[in-house]
């Protein structure tokens, strides 16, 4: 019976996420709470499509077809999705895709150790494993082609080398859903790297880690002209958001990604601990930390507009976990 523990994550849910896996687990009488809903909470009404399409994504048969995804699904999210547009369930990890960057917004693992390493035959990375999800309508779909000659690296979000137990698990990391425009050398080979080895550092030290990694925008100031009725141009410095953008599709090239990471302690009833990190994509000096990159969640959550532990208080979940500077990570057991 996969639908054990969904007490527990109901309980830490909250908000539209809540109601996201309500529905899903209680598919049945959906559209009889729905209706009451709309009654009850106007709000329900203006997100009813989403609803019925989350609904649609979670039907049980689809589930079924994923092989114990349900309850891989309820574990992967068990702090809440960060936001709710356009969700895409894989078998290893989640993510939300931005039809209008072709990019995700975010996309959410759990890793554990046995993630790490093959069980059984060995599993391959290839070349030819990159491919356009055709699940998404094709005007909002990226394409190889988009990449061919851009100058920058099919960067992957969720690593390969994160799940490695099973060949269509590391097949799935290589949809372009969870792929996005990385400069290359010095931060895809590099930099970037190096984070996700810390992360699966992390994973085989403590066991039980989840990670959110997406791209940002981030606003810049920038000299720009303003032109008054006389036609006299002034220069002027201003807030701007600029990228470049890829291919027949126009694929977004993120300013930055970032990283959510999350530990569970290994003690009892411990508190977990979070760190995030943002990093610009461009080269960075093969001698910077990667600590020199760690960030504020609430920057992140504020640029890239997600939210991470669904609002609740992060000092219920994280105590004094919750690291105002990268000295608290030396106190975590
Ligand atoms: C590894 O494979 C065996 C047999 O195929 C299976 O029973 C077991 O659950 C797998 N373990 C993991 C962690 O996937
Ligand atoms: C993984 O991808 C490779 C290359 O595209 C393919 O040959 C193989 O059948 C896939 N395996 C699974 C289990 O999906």
């Amino acid at each position: 019976m996969p639908f054990v523990g969904v007490g527990l994550t109901l309980l830490i849910l909250t908000g539209s996420s809540f109601f996201v896996l309500g529905a899903y687990y209680q598919h049945n009488d959906f559209l009889h709470k729905l209706h009451r809903l709309i009654q009850e909470d106007p709000y329900a009404f203006y997100i009813r499509d989403k609803l019925y399409d989350t609904l649609q994504l979670f039907n049980p048969r689809y589930l079924e077809q994923l092989d114990g995804s349900s309850s891989r699904m309820s574990e992967i999210m068990k702090y809440g999705f960060p936001g709710l547009d356009d969700i895409r369930v894989y078998s290893d990890f989640i993510l939300s895709y931005d039809r209008r960057n072709r990019v995700a917004h975010w996309v959410y693992e759990h890793l554990h150790a046995s993630c790490l390493k093959p069980n059984g035959s060995r599993v391959r990375r290839q070349e030819e494993q990159y491919q356009p999800d055709m699940n998404v309508p094709s005007n909002f779909r990226s394409d190889l082609t988009d990449y061919k000659h851009s100058g920058y690296d099919r960067g992957h979000l969720a690593a390969a080398g994160n799940h490695k137990s099973h060949q269509t698990h590391c097949n799935e990391t290589f949809f372009l859903t969870n792929i996005a425009p990385q400069v290359g050398k010095g931060f895809n080979h590099d930099a970037w790297n190096n984070l996700e080895i810390y992360v699966r550092e992390l994973t085989e030290r403590y066991g039980s880690v989840y990670v959110c990694t997406g791209p940002i925008y981030k606003p810049k100031r920038q000299l720009r002209g303003v032109r008054d009725l006389e036609n006299t141009q002034t220069m002027v410095e201003k807030w701007c958001v600029e990228y470049e953008v890829i291919g027949a599709n126009t694929v977004a090239v993120p300013t930055h990604f970032f990283k959510v990471i999350t530990v569970e302690s290994k003690l009892p009833g411990g508190s977990p601990y979070m760190e995030a990190y943002l990093m610009p994509n461009a080269p960075i000096s093969s001698n910077t930390n990667i600590r020199d990159f760690l960030a504020d969640i609430r920057d992140i959550e504020h640029i890239a507009g997600l939210q991470f532990f669904n609002g609740l208080r992060r000092s219920f979940f994280f105590g004094t976990n919750y690291p105002t500077s990268s000295g608290i990570y030396r106190n975590f057991e």
